[in-house]
């Protein structure tokens, strides 16, 4: 139980890591957290008005994650496609982006990181993530909506590769987003989610 252990503390590390306020406070844009939504992620870094600092944000939440389930699939080398020590790299990461110690456990909504490691676990399961993400944001241009659809999907897709571990794990994250997102589920019922680019 050691390897998944040390692979778990990796991930939290790496996803504990807030892009989002770092980046806006670097700028000089003042604290994310009072801002918008309130959010740590990309789509409230764009309501800075500072695009390129929200695009970096969504790479970095995203790459976070992959580079720790990468490195630790480098540490533990492995014959099966998902190993013990990913699922637990991937699980560390996900809970450090939604509830990282360095704010109090105020954490973000974890779409972003959720792509990254679905890239990093199993890439094809990234890619229907990020197409389902997509298209689902340019048909009703709200990014809750594009996140969770993707989130809905990604169990399914890897259940549909025969991926049960991963489905399992991903079902656990499609929960913890949806609990994440329990206010813009409110705010959608009321018609008063802001669409992306709709400047709220
Ligand atoms: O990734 C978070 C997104 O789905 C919603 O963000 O700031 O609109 O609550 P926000």
């Amino acid at each position: 139980w050691i390897a998944p252990a040390i692979a778990l503390l990796i991930g939290y590390l790496a996803g504990s890591i807030p892009f989002g306020v770092l980046l806006v406070r670097l700028a000089g844009a003042g604290d994310l957290r009072a801002i918008g939504s309130g959010n740590i992620g990309a789509t409230n870094v764009l309501r800075t008005g500072r695009k390129g600092l929200a695009v970096a944000t969504l790479v970095l939440d995203a790459a976070k994650g992959a580079v720790a389930v990468l490195l630790v699939s480098r540490l533990w080398p492995h014959s099966e496609l998902v190993s013990d020590e990913m699922i637990a790299a991937a699980g560390g990461a996900f809970l450090g982006h939604l509830y990282p110690v360095w704010l109090r456990f105020q954490g973000g909504k974890g779409v972003a990181t959720y792509l990254g490691l679905a890239l990093a676990m199993h890439w094809p399961c990234g890619v229907v993530f990020a197409a389902v993400w997509i298209s689902a944001l340019l048909i009703t241009r709200f990014s809750s909506v594009g996140g969770m659809s993707a989130a809905v999907m990604a169990p399914v897709t890897a259940a549909l590769y025969g991926l049960f571990s991963l489905a399992i794990l991903f079902l656990v994250f499609t929960l913890l987003l949806l609990w994440k997102h329990r206010s813009n589920l409110e705010r959608l019922l009321a018609g008063t989610e802001p669409r992306v680019g709709s400047g709220g």
